[in-house]
């Protein structure tokens, strides 16, 4: 197994680019099932997450062939509808293979994805949604079966804000008799990615990126080519590495309208952001200033940059109130940022950070991929040497990272355990 030792206090200078997104690509990847034919899809992140989507794919008995960060999917040969409990335990975005499969073949077996390290993740909307639109649905041994005729347009009003639901519902709605409405869908910018997408072929999909997606069913969809959006959450991630260290970078191919809720918090926190031609520029202060933030749907705070925002206020000028309101148990960074000497404590789904003038390199232990993250970033402003073990969590959803941090002049480096 890979680790990462960090020598912590370089300022981070210079330029880097954003690769394609993870959770963009996952379910473009799972929505060429519903047509037969070559999709070519660009701009897509080599990573552990890719890899597992391929071989669903393939398990079903689609062709995949990988040149760069372009990736040929052939679905012509699609001749089995179920996605065994192997491949969806290894990555939970599996399960949206259930509503293409059944769209285009009438049935799916696909295994339930069982709880997480962040959260229960339950995967009841999704199936409500579905049998909304005509699907039957059995549980047994494990494993969701499903059945339909021809899937019918539907109204479904989400209970809460979910952005597999309502990318799931979105595929499984494109060729369903009729019209079908979501209503309180979620407004993340890799629905509207996905939205585009499934347009592109053939779908008449409206409203992506607000709360109500109305989906005009189509008889059917064609295969297409897409360049998937840059990763978001990678260049938030980039963004605070670059305000923690004091540091001034460029990141290239990043859309800072997709991070608003991230970059005013940040700018709240003293760091300058600035963006022109394309290119945003984040510039750190000498110590950033102590920020409260609430995790939220978007276009409120993202989850995924709680952790990373944590490591920031661990070094931050006062204290912070951090509320994690979207998943459960998604605080395991707490105890391995506590070991680089932060004052943090824990009452229920919020955290209160108190900022220490500087954290102490550390062995610590990666828990799930954002979190990974967060120890990178304490790792790179601590003083002293940091080794971050079980790193196969950060390569699930950070493509080089390790690598675009160096060419910052971060001191970092893999290695062999
Ligand atoms: N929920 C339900 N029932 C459902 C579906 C969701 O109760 O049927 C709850 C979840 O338990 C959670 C909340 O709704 O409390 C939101 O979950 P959501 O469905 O939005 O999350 P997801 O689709 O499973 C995606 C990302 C996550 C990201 C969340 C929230 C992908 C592949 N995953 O998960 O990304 O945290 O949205 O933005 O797109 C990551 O990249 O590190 C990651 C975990």
């Amino acid at each position: 197994m890979d680790k990462l030792i960090i020598k912590g206090g370089k300022k981070l200078k210079g330029d880097v680019t954003v690769s394609g997104s993870k959770n963009a690509s996952l379910p473009i990847f799972v929505a060429t099932i519903l047509a037969p034919g070559i999709n070519q899809i660009s701009n897509v992140p080599f990573l552990r997450d890719i890899n597992t989507t391929i071989k669903v794919l393939e398990s079903l008995g689609a062709h995949v062939e990988g040149n760069g960060n372009i990736v040929k999917i052939d679905t012509t040969g699609i001749n089995s509808h179920e996605a065994t409990y192997d491949l969806v335990k290894t990555m939970r975005a599996s399960v949206l293979v259930l509503g293409p499969l059944l769209a285009r073949f009438g049935k799916a077996r696909v295994s339930l994805p069982g709880g997480c390290a962040i959260g229960a993740r339950p995967i009841n909307l999704h199936l409500k949604g579905l049998q909304a639109l005509g699907a039957e649905i059995t549980l047994e041994h494990g494993y969701v079966e499903a059945r339909c005729r021809q899937l019918k347009g539907a109204r479904i009003n989400f209970d809460v804000s979910t952005v597999g639901g309502t990318e799931h519902l979105m595929m499984a709605a494109a060729t369903a008799k009729g019209e079908t409405l979501l209503e309180n869908a979620a407004r993340e910018p890799e629905i509207v990615d996905l939205a585009l997408y499934l347009n592109r072929m053939g779908a008449k999909i409206e409203g992506a990126g607000t709360d109500t997606i109305r989906i005009q069913g189509v008889s059917e969809l064609a295969a297409a080519d897409y360049e998937v959006m840059p990763d978001r959450i990678e260049a938030g991630t980039f963004m605070i590495a670059a305000a923690m260290t004091g540091g001034e970078i460029r990141i290239h191919r990043m859309k800072l309208e997709h991070l608003d809720a991230l970059s005013f918090k940040m700018q709240d926190a003293g760091v300058e952001i600035t963006s022109r031609d394309g290119v945003v520029m984040v510039k750190g202060p000498r110590r950033v200033k102590s920020v409260n933030i609430k995790t939220r749907p978007y276009p409120g705070f993202p989850t995924d940059m709680q952790a990373q925002f944590m490591a920031m206020m661990c070094v931050a000028d006062g204290a912070s109130v951090i509320s994690e309101n979207i998943f459960e148990n998604r605080f395991m960074h707490v105890s391995e940022l506590q070991r680089f000497g932060a004052d943090i404590t824990v009452e229920g789904s919020t955290a209160t950070v108190k900022g220490v003038k500087k954290l102490s390199g550390a062995p610590v232990m990666a828990t799930d991929l954002r979190a990974s993250a967060s120890l990178i970033l304490a790792g790179l402003t601590a003083e002293g040497t940091t080794e971050v073990t079980r790193i196969y969590h950060l390569d699930r959803g950070y493509e080089s990272i390790e690598k675009k941090f160096a060419a910052l002049g971060a001191d970092i480096v893999r290695v062999k355990e």
